[in-house]
């Protein structure tokens, strides 16, 4: 189906389709992974986003493959995980997702996470890092060696595009400092309790496109003071104004923005309902903006999810 979900032109050249398909979901999304994508390359998206921790990719892969849409239309994201930031780790890393999609190049690899983990090898049970203390063990590499490291993939033709997640503006400012290739995306979470709007400004100005990570906020799970996205009465009103779910205002909402959104399900009617784009007035756009001002709350906070007390996150706190 063709769909009028507009597009981004990246700095690298390639167009981001708005509205995508985000596949992490548990332990049971690499089961349901498969049928899910599916029925989304038939609803109609062509942007898919994977990582390597999700388990996901060789699933996704698989339905993309035996599907009858050429793959020149479909764009992917898959990512680094952290323990594999040591530059010699870089091209195996992404040979190996390359080898679990079953593809000849991926359209953009993506660094997870800013930080380095300790390395133990190539397989999904080496990169859950934590030891007897719960403790993980970062080690010191520069984000930057990781990233020429990922430059050379686009030179060597394994990656068209390459991006970073869960960036702030003090990191982004110091890898646009020292990059030859910059990043064409900035993937991270966004919804009305996180409107992150001076980091949206920050990549417009650099020609940097976002991508929304939980854009629906990920209802479902404890999400530890996000709002409750789907019944937030501001929310409601509009979605009653447009005729339409409060889920397609949230996500409309973001790509009048000017950023691309992935959620993420595996029910084939939300997949499809999902898909659906239409224009809303700027004041609506703002009155969600508004909601979460001053007062941000995150799904994905690094400090709490991987018990690491670093300094390099303390922007994610503002
Ligand atoms: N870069 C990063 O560090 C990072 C971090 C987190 C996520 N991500 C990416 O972003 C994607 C999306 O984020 P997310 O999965 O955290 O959260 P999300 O997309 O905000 O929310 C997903 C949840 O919303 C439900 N949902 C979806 N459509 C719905 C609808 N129309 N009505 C009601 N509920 C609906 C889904 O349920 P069902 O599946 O049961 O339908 C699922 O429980 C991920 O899958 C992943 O690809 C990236």
């Amino acid at each position: 189906m063709v769909t009028n979900v507009p597009t981004i032109k990246l700095n690298s050249g390639y167009d981001l389709p708005m509205i995508g398909y985000g596949t992490f979901g548990g332990k049971d999304a690499p089961h349901q992974v498969y049928d899910a994508t599916k029925v989304a390359l038939e609803a109609g998206y062509r942007h898919f986003d994977t990582a390597f921790l999700y388990e996901t990719e060789e699933a996704l892969g698989k339905a993309i493959r035996e599907s009858n849409v050429p793959r020149e239309e479909v764009f992917v994201t898959t990512k680094l995980w952290q323990t594999f930031h040591k530059p010699e780790h870089v091209r195996p890393a992404c040979e190996k997702s390359l080898e679990l999609l079953q593809f000849d190049y991926i359209d953009q690899y993506m660094m997870h996470w800013p930080m380095a983990w300790e390395f133990r090898g190539y397989e999904f049970k080496d990169i859950k890092v934590k030891d007897e203390n719960n403790d993980i063990k970062c080690i010191d590499v520069p984000i930057i060696d990781t990233w020429k490291a990922m430059e050379q993939l686009v030179k060597d033709g394994l990656v068209r595009t390459i991006g970073v997640s869960n960036f702030t503006i003090p990191m982004l400012e110091d890898l646009l400092r020292k990059c030859e290739i910059p990043p064409a995306v900035n993937q991270v979470e966004i919804h009305p309790s996180l409107p992150q709007e001076e980091l949206l400004e920050y990549c417009k100005s650099k020609g940097i496109a976002l991508t929304a990570y939980s854009p629906l906020g990920n209802p479902g799970y404890s999400q530890g003071g996000v709002i409750k996205t789907l019944e937030e009465p501001v929310v409601l009103q509009i979605a009653e104004k447009y005729g339409k779910t409060p889920v397609q205002i949230l996500l409309n909402w973001g790509v009048a923005r000017g950023y691309a959104v992935i959620p993420k399900s595996v029910t084939p009617s939300r997949i499809k309902a999902n898909i659906e784009y239409f224009k809303m007035d700027p004041a609506d756009v703002e009155a969600i903006t508004a909601i979460g001002r001053g007062k941000p709350v995150r799904t994905c906070d690094p400090v709490v999810m991987f018990g690491i007390s670093n300094d390099v996150f303390s922007e994610h706190k503002k």
